[in-house]
Parts: C-alpha cells; structure tokens; sequence
C-alpha cells in the first residue's frame, strides 16, 4: 500500500479490463466514531479492533482526548479508557471536528450535558453544514448553543442540567438521532426520539452493548426510542468493529460493471438499516453473493462477494430507502449509467448538505463525462446504458465524490483525471492503493 499513501491531489484512472481481490477493509466509520464515544462513556477499559482509519475517526479519537479521554492508538487498534458519564474535562481550545459531520453532531450531545463550555468546529466543508438540527433538541433539554447565523459550526455549547423531551426530528438523521440519545443519557428522566423514516440503529445496538435500558417500540409516527436518563454505561471491552459498507460499495459496484470482475469482501457489516445498496443492486441483476452471514456485537456481518454483471431495469428510489443507502448514492449513480434502462433517485435532498453539494457533483462530473442527466433539488434521473467519456473532473474536496468518480473512470474510455483526490482519506486512506491492487490503471499526478 505504500506508493499510493501519499497525498496526491490528482489522480488519473484507465479503463479497468478485470477488477479481481480477495480483503478486508478497514472498520465502519459510523461504527467507530460510536465506539470511541461509547468506549469513554464507558466505566472501564474497552479495546477496539479494527477501528476506522478514515480521517475523521481520528478526528473524533483527538477531540475526546481534548476532553481528558485518555486513549491508545497502534494502526487500527484503539485502547480507550472510559471516564464515565461524570469524568469529561473542560477542553483548553476549540475541539476541531475537521470534515467530520458525525464527530461534531453526536459530539455535541455528549457536550451539551457537560457542566463547562466546549467550542467545537472543523474546516471549510463543516463551517457550511446546518447544526440547527441539532441547536434544537439539546436547546429544548437545557443547553445553551450559539452558532454563526444559529446554524453554522463554531458551535459554543454551554452545557448544563439537561431535561428529558420526547422529539421527533424533521428529517432522517441517524446523527440528530444519536446526538439526543446521547444528550438523553445526560437528562432527568427519559429522553423519546420518534422516527418516521428510521434510519441506521448503530447506536441503539451499542448502547445495549453498553448494558443501557433502552426502550424501542412502535406507533403510528414511526419508531420510538426511549433512553432513561444518568444510566451508567459498562465499558464495550473487546470490540471489533465491521468493515465499512459503504467503502465496500467502492469496490463491489467496480466489480460489477468491469468486464471480468470477481471480488470478494471479508467481514463486512451488512445492518438492513446500511445495506439496501445491495438489495437495489441485485434487483438490477447486479450478482451480489451473502457468505458466511453472522452476527458480532449485535451488528451483522458478513462476506460479499461481488461479480461481473449486466445491470438491468427501471429502478426507481425514493424517500423510506434512502436513509438506508444515501451514502452510496454517488457511487449507485455510476452504477445507474450502464443500466440497460433507467435510474431515478428522488427524496434525496439531504445529499445537498452533505460533505459537498453530492446532487450538484455527481451531475456536474457526470454530464463532464458526456453523460445525460436530469437534475431534480432532491434527486436525479438518467437513462442507461451510457458510455462514459474520460475527463478531469473534481472531488469538490468530498471523499465519496473522489471516489465514486475513480470508479466512473474505470468504465471510460480514455483517462479520467480526478482532482482534490485526497479526499479519499477523509473515509479510505487506503482507497486507491486497494483499487490498484483489485487491477485497477491507478496512477498519482495528472
Ligand atoms: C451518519 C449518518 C448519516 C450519514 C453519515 C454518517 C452517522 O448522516 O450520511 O455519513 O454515522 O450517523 P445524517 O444523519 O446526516 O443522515
């Protein structure tokens, strides 16, 4: 892995003749940013393997530690030991978030129970994503947050007692969600968050891990999770944490539309509240294989195996699945433009506050790529198949744009130039090495 793990802010792709490998990858980011968390919330030491290398772990790992979490780091192993709901300190400077939607919202849920002042912010990207999401439900328990225009990171929480509420959050987010649970455990009395789309459960299933009393039923609004509040947290001791889905969704889709491709993936974490790409992949004929199906740690795992496909039919995705695959929609539109038939995404308009604009960006490098594509404010539509054309388009300085695009470039014809390529490590440092090694034409520099 070593050629390709310097930055590189361009990368040039050829067309790909056989995509073939056998790995594993690193640890779900949703899932360590959680353990981290859960690790210090913890009474105890917990050790966690196979923890993200993305950037924006480390990110959460170094804020904690700003906090007084003491922690350990050797490659993907993080020894943690957790302070307890009481044992945060106040923080000397401003914790820095970096690119990191996830660290500085469920952050601040742990922050806004504190009884000190935390500053919390992270680079250009971050500065311009809404927190009001956020500002709202801990202002409603108690805290007191002020933001640039009451939406944009800094965000200067003053934390405090905190009060339980019952909360229905205006859009699907696993990270308002999260950050409330969070602040919840904080709270005088139970905390109720009501989902009328659900969205990734990780946190639920730790904090049961974590031996939390954790109330999850059903009505006519959606799910409600109650979390009793000042329940202390048992260390999560031996974690492994699953390999990322959405990074495997890089490869599996590069796999299925090379001309020969076989690749499979080692212990992927496959939650149905993560996992409907594959489900939409295989309803347009994409051959997606389940070995060795299992659980750890209340998350299911398995191995995917992914080949060579022709994709066909009409798929047409809206708002209940799109929580569950709308990280992946960058690299499912690639996927869309060799179908023999057509793709529409529509109820996606939360890609537009994500790390980049992602609607604009894949519209903007597709159409660059001679593609023709439909832009809707929530969603797209194309017709497939299209040939793709190489060309030099850019990352907008978003990981999953950068490498949704090297995906793009494998089915081109020509050379596809990717700029602000580094993005990758935001998520997968180790994106471009492990796609070369898959066969992929990967090359540093324009
Ligand atoms: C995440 C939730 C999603 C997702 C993000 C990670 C999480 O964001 O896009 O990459 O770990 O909870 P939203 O909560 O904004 O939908």
């Amino acid at each position: 892995m070593s050629s390709f793990s310097t930055a590189a802010t361009t990368v040039s792709i050829a067309p790909a003749a056989r995509i073939f490998g056998d790995f594993r990858l690193p640890g779900d980011k949703s899932i360590s940013h959680r353990s981290a968390m859960f690790a210090a919330l913890g009474g105890g030491r917990s050790r966690i393997d196979n923890y993200s290398t993305a950037r924006d772990c480390q990110n959460t790992l170094d804020c904690l530690a700003a906090l007084g979490v003491k922690y350990q780091r050797q490659d993907s192993i993080v020894t943690i030991e957790g302070v307890g709901l009481d044992g945060f300190t106040e923080a000397r400077q401003t914790l820095d978030a970096g690119n990191s939607g996830t660290t500085i919202r469920l952050l601040s849920g742990i922050l806004a129970g504190q009884p000190f002042t935390t500053v919390i912010g992270g680079d250009e990207s971050l500065s311009r994503r809404p927190m009001r999401r956020i500002i709202e439900p801990l202002t409603m328990m108690g805290a007191r947050i002020e933001a640039r225009d009451g939406t944009y990171p800094p965000l200067r929480i003053n934390g405090g007692n905190l009060h339980a509420i019952e909360y229905r959050p205006p859009m699907a987010s696993a990270q308002v969600k999260t950050c409330v649970l969070l602040a919840g455990l904080f709270a005088d009395g139970e905390t109720t968050i009501i989902e009328a789309t659900p969205t990734r459960n990780h946190t639920e299933i730790m904090l049961r891990e974590s031996g939390a009393a954790l109330k999850i039923g059903h009505d006519e609004n959606g799910e409600r999770i109650t979390i009793p509040g000042r329940q202390p947290l048992a260390a999560l001791g031996n974690y492994t944490v699953a390999g990322d889905i959405s990074s495997s969704a890089f490869f599996l889709i590069a796999a299925l539309v090379a001309p020969e491709g076989e690749l499979r993936l080692q212990h992927i974490g496959v939650n149905p509240s993560r996992a409907a790409l594959i489900d939409v992949l295989t309803e347009m004929g994409g051959q997606i294989a389940i070995e060795n199906a299992r659980h750890a740690h209340g998350e299911p795992v398995a191995d995917l195996v992914a080949r060579s496909s022709s994709l066909t039919g009409k798929v047409e995705l809206s708002s209940g699945v799109i929580a569950n695959l709308i990280d992946e929609i960058p690299v499912l539109a690639i996927a869309g433009t060799q179908i023999d038939g057509s793709m529409t995404i529509r109820g996606a308009g939360e890609l537009r506050v994500k790390e980049s604009d992602r609607i604009r960006a894949i519209v903007d490098n597709l159409r660059l790529m001679g593609v023709t594509i439909e832009e809707f404010e929530d969603g797209f539509h194309l017709d497939g198949p299209q040939q793709l054309r190489g060309a030099r388009v850019n990352s907008y300085g978003d990981h999953r744009i950068a490498m949704a695009f090297s995906v793009a470039g494998l089915i081109a014809i020509g050379e596809t130039v990717i700029d602000g390529a580094d993005a990758a490590s935001v998520s997968l440092p180790e994106f471009y090495s492990l796609l070369s090694a898959a066969g992929a034409p990967v090359k540093l520099g324009s």
